[in-house]
């Protein structure tokens, strides 16, 4: 799948045996979104007609709720992806400046994914463990007690700004 990534080819027979596993039912919408999701890590466009004609929706049906759900994502989203908090808490202990200092390593800005679909950049209100502040997550590991030292440390393979 990686070269598919890269290349932004989308596997459309793949797309119609997990469509096929859900077809007929209304109430599969949401799964269905989800089931596409995890397995390319965003709901390519090409899919929404085959979902639609699965489900018996209109294609704009399929688009609404889509739109209705942040968390699901119409745009190819990284391997990892990288939130840095920006509560209060993590704001006061120097998160502004970790947000900067990632950027600049990933070269990425806020809502961002970096070209060869490796990091997807965030910002959170609150990881929830305020007492590390501040903090970040990377593929689902909280980092705390955040510095530059350790932002270094976590993306030293990457080339800064690259
Ligand atoms: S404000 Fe950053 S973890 Fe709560």
């Amino acid at each position: 799948m990686d070269k598919e990534e890269i290349t932004g080819e989308i596997d459309l027979a793949q797309i119609n045996a997990i469509v096929s596993e859900y077809s007929q039912h209304k109430w599969a919408l949401i799964p269905l979104l989800q089931k596409i999701q995890d397995e390319f890590r965003y709901i390519p466009p090409q899919s929404i007609p085959l979902i639609a004609r699965s489900l018996r929706l209109f294609p704009s049906q399929v688009q609404g709720v889509i739109s209705f759900y942040t968390q699901l994502y119409t745009q190819p989203r990284g391997r990892r992806v990288v939130r840095v908090c920006r509560g209060t808490a993590c704001h006061v202990r120097g998160g502004k400046t970790i947000l900067k200092l990632v950027k600049r390593h990933l070269g990425i800005g806020e809502g961002e994914t970096s070209p060869d679909l490796e990091y997807t950049l965030e910002t959170v209100a609150c990881i929830g463990v305020c007492a590390l502040a501040p903090n970040m997550v990377v593929a689902g590991h909280v980092h705390g007690h955040m510095n530059p030292q350790k932002v270094e440390q976590l993306f030293k393979n990457r080339e800064v700004g690259g």
